[in-house]
């Protein structure tokens, strides 16, 4: 992990109505580390996803993108151009397209890098048939690194759920970004899939070398995996360091006293 920042947010707030889901967060994500959210339901974690996916307008604050040649403003960036900057996602309920294989998904996946025209699409010309290829290329790779060979031709809405968790990571892979953003990995696995997954991330971060940002709640993987860590609640910053520091801060402790159980996990796993 280097101390470049990928990913800049400052100041961040957005407000909903009455209430204010993000409130005044400011964070960096660094090339190559994997940096995880954690707080209490409703803290506002998916909501800052949401605003660097552009789905939601900041109230106030900015998002910087340093993936490039130039900084870009995010917040200035349609929803669309997110995914072309190298910016992939997953998200808390997983959404696949259901009566598609899971190469074909993944393939869907690959269609932010057709650089292709209309024309060449209409004539399959040169320029079309490589792009094809490279994106069975790159699909093929995905399956093998996440040992979906068996799955490869199957309907996605036949799949158990944990191994559709795995596909909506392979989908996100298959963009080839610089930055992953994971909406609970495992929320919903169980303790073998769960450990899995921590492996994979761990894959993602060093033989890919993609740097990811995580929503997660299980702490044992947050601990296992996160270079660091950034605790909110109710919308604010409550600290952001190693998983050590974080899970004896203080306000941290404060903010999990109804659910002792992810703190003394989290402790446990530092
Ligand atoms: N589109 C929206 N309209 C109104 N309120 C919203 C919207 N999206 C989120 N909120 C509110 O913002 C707050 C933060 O929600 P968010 O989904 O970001 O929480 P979270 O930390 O991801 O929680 P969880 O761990 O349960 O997924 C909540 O009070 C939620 O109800
Ligand atoms: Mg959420």
């Amino acid at each position: 992990m280097s101390d470049e920042v990928l990913l800049s947010a400052q100041d961040l707030s957005v407000r909903f109505g009455g209430v204010l889901a993000v409130n005044k967060v400011s964070f960096d994500v660094r090339r190559g580390e994997v940096f995880t959210l954690i707080g209490p339901n409703g803290a506002g974690k998916t909501t800052v996803f949401n605003l660097i996916s552009r789905i939601y307008n900041p109230t106030t604050g900015s998002i910087t993108w340093h993936g490039g040649p130039q900084p870009i403003a995010l917040t200035q960036l349609a929803p669309h151009s997110i995914a072309a900057l190298g910016i992939a996602r997953t998200f808390q309920n997983i959404e696949l397209f259901e009566h598609a294989t899971v190469l074909h998904n993944l393939l869907i996946g690959r269609h932010v890098h057709r650089q292709t025209g209309l024309w060449s699409e209409i004539f399959f010309t040169g320029a079309t048939r490589r792009a094809e290829i490279a994106a069975r290329e790159k699909a093929e790779q995905v399956i093998d690194l996440l040992d979906l060979q068996h799955h490869r031709d199957s309907m996605v809405a036949g799949l158990p759920y944990g191994v559709r968790k795995v596909v909506e990571l392979a989908r996100a892979l298959c963009t080839e970004p610089k930055l992953l953003l994971l909406d609970e990995p495992s929320s919903g696995l169980n303790v073998e899939e769960t450990a899995d997954m921590a492996f994979w991330i761990q894959d993602i971060q060093h033989e890919l070398g993609i740097s990811v940002l995580m929503v997660e709640h299980d702490m044992s993987l947050v601990s296992r995996v996160s270079d660091r860590v950034l605790a909110m609640n109710q919308g604010e910053v409550l600290a952001t360091g190693t998983p050590r520091e974080v899970q004896s801060d203080a306000k941290v402790v404060e903010a999990y006293l109804g659910t002792v159980d992810d703190v003394s996990n989290l402790r446990r796993a530092a």
